[in-house]
């Protein structure tokens, strides 16, 4: 099997590339580096083999998107490629529609046009908003607030009216908080400027690029008052999608399908904290400050529908998370740069 990684030079990507590739998958990249660097596909290929195939486009260059599937077998998709920014996208929303929603469209059509009929999508908890039930299900109510959330729960509905209509069969994969690295150090999350996400924040701290860690609220309704999410390892992420592609190749899963991908467990930031203290092995510091506008107190994934549908469940647990996470970082402190 062949399989086209969009976005694949990015963090969740690179990951995914080494684990299809470890699953037997040819694998082709496209990416634009509009968030990435070339340096994270020379490390994706000493990982897996020189011959991965790499194309540099942009996904909205239908012309360019027609030439991959001319030029490459393909037999199935998992679409990464998006602008992931949450604050970014209120200040750019035509730039994240445009991008999020314009990729995914042109490459249905190509891939439709292609015959090619299987395809991963990256969605995000994002579309739960604050959940009402906890742990939350994929049946629970939907929609975002921010455009970057829009553009998840519009390509998803994109999606399911696609897959209606052409022979198209579509996991909607939605992540829960994604961290860690690969555990050779050489592939990992290199954000641009300061990071939004705690624990690439945590780990600019741990190498000294940060001073220290900024708590955002210890007023929440959770056991310590700092916000708690679910945080999974990149590489049972990675490996979601290999079963993702192996459901619909097995023609167990057909139509448009959301699964949730997460570990079912909870994890405030100061549990974070204390956990990247270990794996740096000293006292990272903090302080606590105000609230960041638009944050939810608490979400955690029900994961049994994943379990059920594509056999999968997460295996590494947060201490490996940041112990990998912080290998990466130590190795890399300027990450590709
Ligand atoms: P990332 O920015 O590291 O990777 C995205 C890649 O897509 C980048 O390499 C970027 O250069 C590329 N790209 C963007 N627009 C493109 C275009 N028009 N043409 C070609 N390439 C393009 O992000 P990530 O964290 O790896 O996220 C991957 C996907 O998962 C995204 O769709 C994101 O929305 C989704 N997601 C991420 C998270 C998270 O916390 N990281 C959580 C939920 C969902
Ligand atoms: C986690 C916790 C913060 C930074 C975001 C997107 C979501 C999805 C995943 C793409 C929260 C706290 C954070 C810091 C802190 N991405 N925090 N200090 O907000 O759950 O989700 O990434 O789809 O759409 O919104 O992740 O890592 O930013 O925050 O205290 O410097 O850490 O308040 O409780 P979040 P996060």
């Amino acid at each position: 099997m062949a399989t086209l990684v969009t976005g694949g030079a990015g963090f969740i990507g690179s990951h995914t590339a080494v684990a299809l590739h470890a699953a037997g998958r040819d694998v082709v990249i496209v990416d634009n580096f509009s968030n990435s660097s070339p340096k994270a596909v020379d490390a994706v290929r000493a990982l897996t083999t020189d011959d991965l195939a790499f194309v540099e486009a942009d996904l909205l260059d239908t012309d360019a998107v027609e030439r991959v599937f001319k030029n490459h077998t393909i037999d199935e998709v998992v679409h990464f490629a998006a602008h992931k920014a949450v604050g970014e996208s209120v200040e750019k929303p035509l730039a994240y529609y445009r991008n999020n929603l314009g990729s995914t469209i042109s490459l249905v059509e190509v891939m439709a046009e292609h015959g090619v009929s299987k395809l991963v999508f990256s969605s995000s908890c994002t579309v739960y908003g604050e959940p009402d039930v906890i742990p939350v299900t994929e049946s629970a109510p939907t929609g975002a607030e921010s455009p970057y959330g829009w553009t998840k729960y519009m390509s998803e509905q994109i999606l399911v009216d696609a897959a209606r209509a052409l022979p198209l069969d579509v996991v909607l994969l939605r992540y829960f908080n994604p961290v860690g690295a690969h555990p050779s150090g050489t592939i990992g999350e290199d954000p641009n400027g300061i990071p939004n996400n705690l624990v690439p924040f945590v780990m600019q701290v741990a190498v000294g690029r940060l001073d220290q860690v900024r708590v955002f609220g210890d007023d929440y309704d959770t056991p310590d008052g700092t916000g708690v999410r679910d945080y999974i390892h990149v590489m049972d992420l990675a490996e979601a999608h290999v079963a993702a592609l192996e459901a619909m190749a097995s023609g167990r899963l057909r139509g448009a399908n959301p699964v949730n991908i997460g570990t079912g467990n909870g994890y405030s930031v100061l549990d974070v904290i204390r956990a990247a203290s270990t794996a740096v092995g000293r006292e990272l510091p903090y302080e606590v400050v105000g609230r960041r506008a638009g944050d939810i107190a608490k979400t955690w994934a029900a994961t049994d529908h994943a379990a059920d549908v594509l056999g999968w469940r997460a295996s590494r647990d947060i201490e490996e998370m940041l112990a990998d996470h912080w290998r990466w970082q130590s190795q890399n402190p300027d990450g590709f740069a």
